[in-house]
């Protein structure tokens, strides 16, 4: 048996909130392995990276998912009852009510209600001296994904509503008051989304027939049970929170289409199949989700390393997305890569790997690249903005990652070409 390399010191959750994206492959790279063990929060943890790691995390027969979020996550991202911590029959079956949200019809109405807000907000832009693009997106997802779901939103609770949305994935990750402000909102948002789901049971509330909420809200559980309003509540917030979440990967897009005007000039030329490469490659690039954990279900021996029943594992998602095996020059932008990409569920995980429809992988992936090819096409062939001076370095050691500035234009008109 090989030992497991032990990080130095007793325990690591510092370093780990110092560097949350690098934590994994650095250490790695300095013990000569994909993995380490150390503490975070006091528990045993064992750290993964790369595409092999990937798949063995993937691997439902070795890891489960109960209890393994540490709790100040699970106060804040993501609640308590939701898909993320169930597993086996329980999670397949509740899977397949989000699952059964993603067609390609529904996919494509919410990125129609999307570019419909955009050029709505151009108006208002062009009257300002300058717009922060960040902001801006969170109010304008948080508009097009209540449409789209069928849930109700008052033109003066947008942007009550906005902040607490975006306080749910924006603060998760902080400490002292802004830890606390996220976890505020989330007890507000699951209050106002349970209230909304006992008014549909009520008949008070007439949601259309197809609509998200209305299939959330009568989901029967295996048992035949409907679910608590407040379950019900988590999981609709793991409909609306991560769509407004998308306003990171946008705000980012503005930074590598300023960064890179060779990518705009092409995307203004409708080149065919570049702005899914563009799309994908500012996935893999840019800082998002940093990892995830589960716990091992049994004792079990992977090439010669033994994991011990219940301890926790964490996968380094970005780290994947930027190990030299996979990516040749991983820290260069360069979206042709992914004309040569292998599709291989385990080397390019920006949102989880695996199987969809059987694992714990982003159940709103297609959801995500849609919402950035229509913001893609917005900003390169709708408008027309300047970027004044600002401080664009990325700041690391927050999460998620952003440009310091979140990203300000200025001089905004509507531009069709
Ligand atoms: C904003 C960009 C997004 C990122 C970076 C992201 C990332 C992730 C990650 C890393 C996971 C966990 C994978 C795992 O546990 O193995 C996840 C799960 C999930 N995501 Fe996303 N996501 C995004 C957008 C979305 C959107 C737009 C939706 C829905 C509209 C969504 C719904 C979900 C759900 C329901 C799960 C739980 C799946 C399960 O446990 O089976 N996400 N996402």
């Amino acid at each position: 048996m090989t030992h497991i390399p032990r990080d130095k010191g007793f325990d690591s959750t510092l370093a780990l909130i110092r560097d949350p994206y690098r934590f994994v492959q650095k250490r790695c790279r300095r013990y000569g392995t994909d993995l380490f063990e150390t503490r975070l929060l006091l528990r045993r943890t064992i750290c993964m990276t790369g595409p092999d790691a990937a798949r063995l995390f993937y691997d439902q027969d070795r890891f489960i998912r109960r209890s393994a979020m540490p709790e100040r996550i699970r106060r804040t991202l993501l609640g308590r009852g939701g898909v993320q911590g169930l597993d086996d029959e329980a999670h397949r079956h509740r899977k397949r009510m989000f699952m059964s949200l993603m067609t390609p019809e529904r996919i494509g109405g919410l990125g129609s209600l999307t570019a419909q807000w955009l050029h709505d907000f151009v108006q208002r832009w062009a009257l300002k001296e300058r717009v922060v693009l960040y902001d801006e997106l969170q109010e304008i997802l948080t508009w097009s994904v209540c449409a789209w779901s069928g849930v109700p939103l008052r033109a003066a609770e947008a942007s009550q509503w906005t902040r607490d949305l975006t306080l749910m994935f924006d603060a998760a990750g902080a400490v002292g008051p802004r830890h606390w402000r996220s976890r505020l909102a989330r007890r507000r948002g699951e209050a106002w989304l349970a209230g909304i789901v006992e008014q549909v049971r009520a008949g008070r509330l007439e949601p259309p027939k197809e609509s998200p909420l209305r299939i959330v809200a009568l989901h029967r559980e295996l048992d035949g049970e409907l679910l608590s309003p407040r379950i019900a509540a988590v999981d609709l917030l793991n409909l609306l929170r991560p769509t407004v979440a998308v306003s990171v990967f946008i705000t980012f897009m503005a930074d590598a289409l300023h960064r890179h005007p060779d990518c705009r000039r092409r995307l203004q030329a409708g080149e065919a199949g570049y702005a899914e490469l563009f799309v994908q490659e500012v996935r893999r690039f840019y800082p998002f989700f940093p990892a995830v954990t589960a716990r091992v279900r049994q004792d079990f021996e992977w090439r010669g390393y033994r994991f011990g029943r219940g301890i926790r594992v964490m996968l380094d998602l970005y780290g994947t997305d930027h190990d030299p095996r996979s990516w040749d020059a991983p820290e260069e932008f360069r979206p042709e890569r992914f004309r040569d990409w292998n599709g291989s569920p385990f080397n390019f995980i920006p949102q989880g790997g695996g199987d969809h429809h059987l694992g714990h992988r982003c159940a709103g992936e297609w959801i995500t690249i849609e919402l950035m090819r229509v913001a893609a096409d917005f900003l390169a062939r709708h408008i027309a903005y300047g970027v004044p001076e600002q401080d664009l370095r990325i700041d690391w050691s927050r999460l998620p990652a952003l440009p310091r500035s979140r990203f300000v234009i200025n001089k905004v008109r509507s531009d069709d070409r």
